[in-house]
């Protein structure tokens, strides 16, 4: 049994519901939704719509056909950028991005379609988080991305506010939302958010291979076309929502599995499941603070103002060295590069890299203690 502390790369610990939830799936809704007219097709369809129901009414979305299933946070992102950048736009992104919003910036920019440029994010001082996105920002701003919450250090960004200023300048606003759906309150039309992207199989503890966008404004292109179960004589791609963007058959048990990760964090309460998970990391955090051995990145640990992300490194150990001691003492934690680059350069981690904790709502205060004492004896 390992000691599972790796939820930011995926909820280990699956709960009952969604297990439970994805099994009746196979058994009862192995039928093509959208695609046939009998009944067990039309089940299918059915179990798809209150999934996005359900998606709609947590984040805050303004239709249920805004609501797409893709195959992860990135497929969602790129489904973004790539759907609506033109020739001669220009990105403003913060400091803190995955690889997942960078390597499709990067693609296009070697392209010579678009450029972009990267805001400055400030731990502890949103205002001038928020100024530096406005100093990036040039006349030809088609799009600001901004990670909720980063997937190495846990900064939280000011979301709201950064979604307040592109509704100013008339700004596209997308959030890469992948450590933070289910975790912290994300609301698309308070923070002015026109495209939510989500992994799924993580805050949601839906099964690896599910993610979502929801899209509040219309996408220009696909990166994938083919079969909608629509308008089948039409060669050209629908324009209709979700069927524009869900071309082929849909991970119907992974979508189920979505449906009863929304229905477990509602009975838990999303801001219990925060400051469960954010306790034990302040709780980590404090006790490093006291351990002369142990390098720490950020300068606090505030409630609301980090995911439940840690990352330390060891003095005199590589990252993936405590993480490959910790795999033999049956701990599961990430080290190395977390496929943020600039996050790395930023904290000046680009040559060590860093150990990620990061606790789940099953992870127990213990399994924090076990974690310090086997740190100690390292
Ligand atoms: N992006 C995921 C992580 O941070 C996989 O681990």
């Amino acid at each position: 049994m390992m000691i599972y502390l790796d939820n930011a790369a995926t909820s280990g610990i699956k709960p009952s519901r969604v297990i439970n939830s994805v099994e009746y799936a196979l058994k009862k809704h192995s039928a093509n939704p959208g695609r046939s007219g009998h009944r067990l097709s039309m089940d299918a369809a059915l179990a798809i719509y209150n999934a996005r129901q359900k998606i709609k009414e947590t984040f805050g979305a303004d239709e249920v056909e805004n609501v797409v299933f893709t195959l992860n946070c990135t497929h969602a992102l790129n489904c973004v950028i790539k759907g609506i950048l033109r020739s001669g736009d220009h990105v403003v992104l913060s400091d803190l991005e995955h690889n997942a919003v960078m390597r499709p910036l990067e693609k296009l920019k070697n392209d010579g379609t678009t450029t972009y440029t990267i805001a400055e994010t400030f731990e502890g001082d949103d205002d001038a988080t928020v100024k530096s996105f406005e100093s990036a920002i040039n006349n030809n701003t088609r799009l600001v991305i901004c990670t909720h919450a980063s997937n190495v250090f846990g900064n939280v960004q000011p979301i709201g506010k950064i979604g307040e200023l592109c509704r100013k300048r008339n700004i596209l606003f997308a959030v890469d939302a992948a450590q933070s759906a289910g975790v912290l309150p994300i609301d698309m039309q308070k923070m002015n958010i026109d495209f939510l992207c989500i992994a799924a199989h993580k805050g949601l503890y839906a099964p690896m291979g599910t993610g979502i966008l929801i899209a509040r404004k219309p996408l220009k292109s696909t990166i994938i076309e083919g079969g909608t179960g629509t308008d089948s004589f039409n060669l050209n791609q629908p324009t209709d929502m979700p069927e524009m963007l869900e071309s082929g058959t849909v991970n119907l048990p992974g979508i189920c599995g979505i449906s009863a990760g929304i229905d477990f964090i509602k009975s838990r309460g999303i801001k219990n499941i925060y400051l469960h998970e954010y306790e034990l990391c302040h709780y980590l955090f404090e006790r490093f603070m006291g351990m002369q051995n142990v390098i720490l990145y950020n300068k606090s640990f505030r409630p609301f103002e980090k995911a439940p992300v840690l990352s330390f490194n060891l003095k005199g150990f590589d990252s993936t060295e405590v993480a490959a001691r910790l795999n033999d003492y049956g701990i599961a934690v990430r080290a190395g590069f977390h496929c943020a680059p600039s996050a790395h350069n930023k904290y000046g981690t680009q040559d060590v890299g860093t150990v990620r904790v990061s606790p789940g709502i099953m992870t127990k205060k213990e399994d924090v203690n076990y974690l310090l004492k086997i740190l100690k004896k390292i």
